[in-house]
């Protein structure tokens, strides 16, 4: 098996913070997604520990849990409004005043409203994870290829395999796409089989820990603008903008002031952390903001794991096995088929003279 990728683990995985939030990034009108995003993240536990021992590396899964604060009062009648939606699909959580939330977190601001504590939703250092990916899919066997791909190759609606930006070729009776953002450009395919993804770009803060000081949470903290998720040794990530910017990738001074600011209205500590990194990445969007994950209509041999949003590192685990299932001619699990690349196809412009 070939993983073909310019630097592998380094796109939007690496910008990420690592959240595995299906609860408190439950969004109104994307419900059914949270079937599969549930799936995810009750396969996070033993997807870690095979992946550790597959590696010996641990990708840094850690059962955390998240509190959704509000500062104001603005705040608070959004948070009411989610609570009862959450409840609404009977998801966990809980609504914590603002004394017993400073109880279990007391780096919060001291003007907090109160907030959900949502127990259940996680996190994983994803820059471990991709560096524990890579160890484990060489030490299996395969060959990582540091290049781009610039076509699949598709004879009599089958996948041959694939032509690479350096001009060479691979052979392959199957291909996964899983270019993130980039999916959408791969030549070779007809307009209507390319997934119809875009990049939302995610700009985020990494923070580092001071001498001894206690980390500023235990828990991630979220705001309704922004997020800080705390690793157990100290460093911390704040995140993220959501933008529709194409594929530019630049940090804006903007970006970092808003996110410092709004990060140290919940936990004013941080401000005493060192700065350690500003990063840009490109999510996969796709029209309805959910992935693509399966066969794709008309083209045997091409299976599809893109399009992953705020959730590709959530959806990780599920989307391999799906993947997995495909390439190995069984049926793929009922909570992804929702996901069907196909579900766009009626819908793709055709362009003139295509297929
Ligand atoms: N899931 C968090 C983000 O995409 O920013």
């Amino acid at each position: 098996m070939t993983l073909v990728d310019p630097s592998p683990g380094r796109g939007a995985s690496w910008a990420a913070a690592g959240m595995l939030a299906p609860v408190t990034e439950v969004t109104y009108g994307e419900q059914p997604l949270l079937a599969l995003t549930l799936a995810g993240s009750a396969r996070w536990p033993s997807f870690a520990a095979e992946l550790e021992e597959a590696s010996g590396r641990s990708p840094g899964y850690v059962e955390c849990g998240t509190v959704v604060v509000a500062r104001d009062a603005d705040d608070r009648a959004a948070l009411d409004d989610l609570l009862a939606f959450q409840r609404s699909l009977g998801l966990e959580a809980e609504w914590l005043r603002r004394r017993e939330l400073r109880g279990i977190e007391p780096g919060l601001a001291p003007g907090v409203r109160g907030g959900i504590l949502v127990a259940g939703d996680h996190q994983v250092d994803n820059r471990a994870l991709v560096e524990a990916l890579c160890l484990a899919f060489e030490r299996a066997g395969g060959t990582l290829r540091r290049t781009a791909v610039a076509a699949v190759d598709v004879a009599r609606d089958r996948v041959t395999g694939v032509r690479l930006s350096d001009g060479s070729r691979i052979a392959a009776g199957a291909v996964v796409l899983a270019a993130g953002c980039w999916t959408g450009g791969l030549g070779g395919l007809p307009p209507d089989v390319l997934p119809p993804v875009r990049p939302v770009k995610g700009q985020l803060l990494h923070l580092a820990a001071r001498g001894d000081a206690a980390p500023p949470a235990t828990r991630t903290i979220r705001g309704l603008d922004v997020y800080v998720v705390t690793r157990p040794d100290g460093r911390v990530v704040v995140g993220a903008t959501v933008e529709e910017q194409g594929f530019d990738t630049t940090v804006t001074a903007e970006a970092v002031h808003d996110l410092l600011r709004d990060a140290r209205d919940l936990l004013p500590g941080l401000g005493e952390l060192a700065f350690a990194e500003a990063v840009a990445g490109l999510r996969p969007g796709s029209p309805d903001n959910a992935p693509l994950i399966g066969a794709a209509a008309g083209i045997e041999g091409l299976v599809c794991a893109t399009g992953h949003h705020r959730n590709g590192i959530l959806l990780a685990p599920v989307t391999a096995g799906a993947v997995v299932d495909l390439l190995l001619d069984r049926d793929a699990p009922d909570v992804v088929a929702p996901f069907s690349p196909g579900r766009f196809r009626a819908a793709a412009p055709v362009a003139a003279g295509a297929r």
